[in-house]
Order: structure tokens, then sequence, then C-alpha cells
């Protein structure tokens, strides 16, 4: 008779415990930081990891000075512990909605400039679905395209779809880029101000993985144009404050601009090709099973996204003459 049950000759003696340990090792490359979050002794967590490793028979990490470097085996084994553990996550969340339950854990990574309405839409979804936990991760579209990349959550939000990955990408918002100046600004109540115009102003740009940075430089570079660089800041508050200072033009998402400290001091410039049309997409990875729990929140947020978003853009004061800006994304150029 044929033997039809699977042989894991390396394996055979690998728990889940010990593999959900590694993953948390793999993922903070610390054991410290996986033995807080287990709520283990760093001692219990050195003895899983051991045990792994000598039923495995091979080095699953190297520690050089203080850091932790995964081995090729310890890479292989961190994409199969994800896999089998985030396939056990969606049949505990599957047997959980047979029961009429929605319960799970929903890992979402956003682009920074959805920050400004993602947690709110957490929130409502977290009131509607109180057996789901979130857990939410705000980045630049660089590091974002990693996680994608390395499987590491359910669903993504960006800027613009991610043509390098084998992805699924839906668009379910407009998400204008405008030209920032502070209020006193010379060019403040210009009308249909040249593109070039801006080259000769001084910038601050986000750091170089920014999506908005990209579309800015991709603009410019279409147009034969080169920014004229000040800074490069890392955060769209701390760019907001720093134009809003007096230190140079920006561009940054419409949303980002709502209510805020600086608000009051910034204007938005009417510049030629302005804003750009951009869009916030829902992505996956398109050989990802979804759980039950994403395909929810992929329902409720093109159903909610919007009602968020509208009437809670701020529109910073415009100079008086100046034009009114359009609605999002509906201009051609
Ligand atoms: P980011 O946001 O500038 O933080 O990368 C991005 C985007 O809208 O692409």
């Amino acid at each position: 008779m044929t033997e039809t049950r699977p042989r894991y000759h390396a394996l055979r003696h690998v728990s889940l415990r010990q593999m959900k340990v590694f993953e948390s090792v793999a993922r903070n490359l610390s054991f410290t930081r996986a033995a807080e979050e287990l709520y283990l002794a760093q001692p219990t967590v050195s003895m899983q990891i051991k045990k792994l490793s000598d039923a495995i028979g091979l080095a699953l990490y190297e520690q050089i000075g203080k850091r932790i470097h995964l081995t090729d085996a310890g890479r292989e084994l961190q994409a199969a512990c994800r896999d089998i553990l985030g396939r056990l996550e969606q049949l505990d969340m599957a047997f959980s909605e047979m029961k009429g339950i929605k319960k799970g854990r929903l890992r979402l990574t956003v682009v920074t400039t959805a920050k400004y309405f993602a947690p709110e839409l957490l929130g409502l979804f977290c009131q509607q679905y109180p057996g789901v936990e979130v857990s939410l991760k705000v980045t630049n579209r660089e590091e974002a395209l990693e996680r994608i990349a390395a499987n590491e959550d359910d669903l993504y939000i960006l800027g613009q779809p991610p043509e390098e990955l084998d992805a699924e990408s839906a668009p379910f918002l407009e998400n204008p880029l405008v030209v920032l100046a502070p209020r006193d600004h010379p060019l403040a109540g210009k009308k249909s101000i040249p593109l070039k115009r801006l080259a000769e102003e001084p910038f601050l740009v986000r750091e170089a993985g920014s999506g908005t940075r990209q579309a800015l430089e991709r603009l410019m570079r279409k147009n034969g144009l080169k920014l004229n660089i000040k800074m490069e800041i890392g955060s769209n508050e701390a760019i907001k404050h720093s134009v809003a200072g007096g230190l140079g033009l920006a561009v940054l998402s419409n949303h980002s601009i709502k209510l805020n400290a600086s608000s009051g001091q910034l204007i938005v410039l009417d510049v030629r090709q302005f804003p750009i049309a951009r869009h916030w997409y829902i992505v996956y990875r398109r050989t990802k099973q979804l759980s039950v729990v994403a395909r929810t929140f992929l329902e409720f947020l093109h159903q909610q996204a919007r009602a968020i978003v509208d009437g809670r853009v701020a529109q910073p004061e415009r100079p008086a003459g100046a034009k009114r800006q359009r609605r999002a994304g509906s201009r051609g150029r």
C-alpha cells in the first residue's frame, strides 16, 4: 500500500509554538522584543529557538555583535512560518464566521498620506466588528512595497499601484497633490503660475522612498525641469511646519493639510498642472487568500472611505481672488 501521510523528515519534532516564537524573533530580529511580544521570558524564547534549530539541523541565525541576521535556512523558515501561521489564523477566522462571529486580526499597512483617514476608518470598522483586532503600520511607499514583497500584511493602501509586484489594486479615493506656500508668499494670489516658476523656488521634499516625492519629481522631469531642493524632511507634518515657517514650498497630499496648528498659515498655490491627480489604491498580493476579516474590511472601505473623507478635508484659506480649487482629480492637466 502507498504511504499517503506526508513526511517531514527535518520537521518531525517542530511544534507550532516554536514556529510562533521563531516568526516573532525573525520579524523583530531580537530575542528581547520577541519575548516582550509573546509575554515570555527571554530564556524561554532562546530555548525554543535552540530546540527548533536542533530539530532542523541547521543554524537559523547568526549573531554579529548585538544584531541577529537570519541565515538562508532562517529566511526559508520565516516565509514558511508566515504561510502556515497565516493559514491557521484564516482557518480560525473562518470557523468564527461559521459560528456567526466576525473575529480575527487585520494587518494593514498604509502610506503616510493615508494616515489622515485610515485610523478613523479603522475605528469605525472596529466599532462595527468588536471581535476584530487591528494592527496598522504607517510608512512610505518604498517600505510598503517591501512589506508587500515579504507578505507581511493582509492589505495595503498605496498612492499608486505597485507595478513591479504581482498584486491586485483598486482605486477607492482621489488623493490630489497640491503646492503649499506660506500665506505671505509673493506667489500667493497669483493665477495659473507656470510650472517652471516652481523650479526657482526653494523646495522642501520628503525622503527618497516617498511616493509623494516621486510623483512631484516625475512631473518636473516630464516637463524638463529640476527642483531646487533645499531640504529633505521625512514627515508631512514637519514639512507643513517648515513651509509655514517660510523655509520653502512643498507638494503634499491635499488630505494632509487638514486642520492643524500650521494650516491657518498655509495656502495652496494655483500652479499649472496642479493638483497632481492621484488616487489611493487598496492593494493585496494576488496569490494571497484573503481572510474573512480582510474581505469584510475591503467591502467596508469601499462603502465608507468617501463618507469619512468628505467634509473632513480642510480647505486651507485661499488668498482673495484666487480660483477655488476644483474637486480632487477633476482637473485634466
Ligand atoms: P508617501 O505616500 O509619500 O509617504 O510614500 C505616498 C503616496 O501617496 O504614494
